[in-house]
């Protein structure tokens, strides 16, 4: 038992100590971004939604337009992993760099690249010697993989899915990427990159490091639920609203969400999840503080409620869905953007490549 307590206690001092570092790195980006190449990524699983939107998408958007140097890289080998169907994949694919050049990120050589990295097979090849510096122990430990084997509900699991947390130390190196913008969940994935980059540095490298140790960057952004209040927002949980949507949909979806008895608004997140969900939305389409929102509406309730976020939802979104028409219209264009990505990511992953092959002894 006491065990078990120094390990808690231990995890949240070092959740802690990772929220403090990451505050420190996010002053560093915005004084020097010159100095950092920021590296995300997502699977092609589906359509992007709000939660994404406020989540994570502002904030690569922020990172770019700054200044940083940002690759997005879209994980189409990680999606067979847990799933059997892979007929939607482009489909996917097309479609998330639809939703990416909609809310703002705008690719352009030497600055913001998107591509998948099933393209990149000088990147792919960096997971063979990645693979025989972490133990099969290492990889059976990993909290996030077991939680997704869990709620996938997995009864035979397949080698990639244990492996691919390896896989994503590839995907982040084959940049030298030292920044990655990361949700709690994917922090160890990155500790497996860490500690990746530096075996690596250590077995091989001597005293030229050829990888760097690449920090995680964690979103402020409040975690957004689903419309049911319960879950985080997910697209197969049936809970999201989709940038895609119409503003009919929308509309519709908002007024099916779950809300509470208690005719008054109020903020209380802890004690009323759902109807402050509601009011966070509002708040981050508006910028007005989500409890000044709730003692506006006051007795109104709920149906106020809904009302006021229906209209403000459809309007944050009405200049992103139109760029998003337009873009439909031209699927040539979204080629342009992955293949100039692809022909960006290869021409570093190979020459990472060539100096991974020159430590390890194996130029001929
Ligand atoms: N595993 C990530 C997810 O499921 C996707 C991903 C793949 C990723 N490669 C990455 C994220 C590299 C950050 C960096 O969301």
């Amino acid at each position: 038992m006491q065990d078990q307590i120094d390990q808690e206690t231990q995890e949240v001092g070092t959740f802690e100590a990772t929220v403090e570092r990451s505050r420190q790195l996010e002053a560093q980006l915005v004084k020097t971004p010159h100095e950092f190449r920021v590296l995300t990524g997502d699977r092609p699983t589906g359509r992007l939604h709000v939660g994404h939107l406020f989540g994570s998408l502002q904030n690569r958007v922020r990172l770019q337009d700054l200044g940083v140097r940002t690759f997005i890289l879209i994980a189409d080998y990680q999606v067979l992993t847990d799933r059997d169907t892979f007929e939607n994949i482009a489909d996917n694919v097309h479609n998330l760099v639809i939703d990416y050049l909609a809310v703002g990120l705008e690719p352009k050589p030497g600055q913001t690249s998107i591509f998948p990295h099933s393209h990149v097979p000088e990147l792919n090849q960096l997971l063979l010697p990645f693979l025989t510096l972490v133990s099969q122990a290492e990889l059976g430990r990993n909290p996030t993989v077991k939680e997704e084997i869990q709620s996938a509900g997995l009864t035979s699991i397949n080698a990639g899915m244990y492996t691919y947390p390896v896989h994503q130390a590839a995907d982040i190196l084959f940049c030298k990427a030292n920044v990655v913008p990361v949700g709690k969940d994917q922090l160890p994935h990155l500790e497996m990159t860490r500690t990746i980059a530096r075996r690596f540095n250590e077995r091989f490298a001597g005293n030229l490091p050829v990888f760097p140790e690449p920090q995680p960057l964690l979103s402020k952004a409040p975690l957004i639920l689903g419309l049911d209040g319960s879950q985080k927002m997910s697209k197969s949980r049936g809970n999201a609203i989709l940038l895609c949507d119409t503003e009919d949909t929308t509309a519709a979806l908002i007024k099916k969400a779950k809300t509470d008895s208690e005719r008054r608004i109020t903020y209380d997140p802890d004690k009323r999840p759902e109807v402050s969900n509601l009011l966070m939305l509002v708040s981050l389409c508006t910028g007005e503080s989500p409890e000044a929102i709730a003692d506006r509406i006051g007795d109104g309730g709920s149906g106020q409620l809904k009302k006021l976020l229906t209209e403000s939802l459809n309007a944050y979104l009405k200049p992103i869905r139109a760029r998003r028409k337009e873009i439909e219209q031209d699927p040539e264009r979204v080629r342009d953007v992955l293949r100039e990505g692809i022909r960006e990511a290869r021409e570093l992953a190979e020459a990472t490549l060539e100096e991974v092959r020159s430590v390890m002894n194996m130029n001929i």
